[in-house]
């Protein structure tokens, strides 16, 4: 029974130990969204910084998948974490999140990683920021608004988010909340492409622009500006910014998508000289791997697909078996030692040292 004594909640999350979660409850937030709340299976205290993701590692169809999901939580509600799904159209994890992970359902996770954080940066008192997310997008923003929120800090937050339409807006009421408690430190714009069923929305409509920016923060060039959403959205963003005098020196974004990511390690490396050849055991791809040139970057310059997510040996998105040779692999955490004693690498930070040969 779940059912925690005060001594026992003490005891930390440890990502290197602990690597089961339950789930505790399931929310709907839009027609296409998810919240799923998770604890240990034995009480455990979570530690992150605001903005983090876990990995999930799941076997789907007989196949070991793994995707990365922003903690929406706030480590101030250290008991539980959660993360917001969206469904992608086609997609393998997330719409097998929403048909099978129920209450009572256990997963197994690597994490918290990840560095995209207003708290892993200085925060002198009232600093200003601004959030700018589109769709699910939000869940890194909202992690930092939440805790901010708990915290009383004394930061300033101008929120801007983008949806498709009103009823797509995740975590509409928690935000309107958050506004009306922080009572003049949170300004909170949504701007929708379309009004949908609800003919008397009140906010934006159309897309992001400096007009609807100067309305909502006219002094965002004094904040620290914190993005998140898809590829062509961030885009925007930035010239948007440009546009507007902004100095990107303050600006932070993080990528859900990995394809606007470049591999790490890799692309500036020399590309002259004998290398090593790369197998997949499996699919009989081979791979002319460059001295000095990672795994993964080999694969994209030659049109393999490759599951990655943070490119920087963090998430253990792309980890693989390998069945012989032997690589110089500089992770970030996404790997665990008897996972590497057992023979496993993460491609997007090894740089073979001879010919290998990889299960997949
Ligand atoms: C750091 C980080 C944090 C994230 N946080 C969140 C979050 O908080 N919430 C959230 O919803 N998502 C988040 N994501 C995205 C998430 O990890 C998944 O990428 C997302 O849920 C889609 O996964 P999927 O398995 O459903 O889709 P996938 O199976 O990966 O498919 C994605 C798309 O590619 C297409 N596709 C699949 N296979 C192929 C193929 N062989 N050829 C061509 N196209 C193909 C699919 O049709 C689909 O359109 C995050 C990602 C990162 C890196
Ligand atoms: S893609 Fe994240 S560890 Fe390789």
């Amino acid at each position: 029974m779940h059912n925690p004594t005060l001594a026992q909640l003490a005891v930390p999350w440890d990502g290197d130990r602990d690597d089961t979660l339950v789930c505790r409850a399931v929310r709907q937030e839009t027609h296409d969204v998810k919240t799923f709340v998770f604890s240990a299976p034995e009480p455990r205290l979570f530690r992150y910084a605001p903005g983090q993701f876990i990995t999930l590692e799941l076997e789907i169809a007989g196949q070991a998948i793994q995707r990365c999901y922003t903690l929406s939580s706030t480590p101030s509600r250290p008991d539980t974490v959660s993360i917001t799904v969206k469904r992608v159209p086609g997609g393998t994890v997330s719409n097998w999140l929403h048909d099978h992970m129920q209450a009572g359902a256990t997963i197994r996770v690597r994490g918290p990683a990840g560095s995209f954080s207003c708290f892993l940066h200085p925060m002198p008192p009232k600093q200003k920021y601004l959030f700018l997310s589109a769709g699910s997008g939000i869940t890194p923003l909202m992690s930092m608004a939440r805790a901010m929120h708990d915290l009383v800090l004394d930061a300033d937050i101008a929120f801007l988010h983008s949806a498709r339409t009103p009823d797509d807006i995740i975590f509409a009421r928690e935000l309107e909340l958050m506004a009306h408690n922080r009572d003049g430190l949170f300004r909170l714009g949504t701007v929708c492409e379309r009004r949908g069923a609800q003919a008397a929305w009140a906010g934006f409509n159309g897309f992001l622009s400096l007009a609807v920016l100067q309305n909502v923060a006219p002094d965002f060039r004094e904040r620290k500006v914190f993005t998140c959403g898809p590829a062509p959205y961030m885009a925007a963003v930035r010239a948007m910014l440009a546009e507007g005098g902004f100095d990107m020196a303050h600006y932070h974004e993080e990528s859900f998508s990995f394809e606007t990511l470049a591999p790490a390690g890799g692309d500036e490396a020399a590309l002259d000289g004998a290398g090593f050849k790369v197998t997949f055991s499996r699919s009989g791809d081979e791979l002319a791997c460059a001295p000095g040139q990672t795994i993964l970057a080999a694969a994209k310059a030659a049109g393999v697909r490759f599951p990655v997510s943070c490119t920087q040996g963090l998430c253990g998105t792309c980890k693989t078996k390998m069945v012989s040779g032997q690589v110089d692999m500089r992770h970030a955490g996404g790997i665990r030692q008897r996972e590497i004693d057992q023979g496993w690498i993460l491609p997007c930070c090894s740089k073979p040292l001879a010919d290998v040969v990889l299960e997949r």
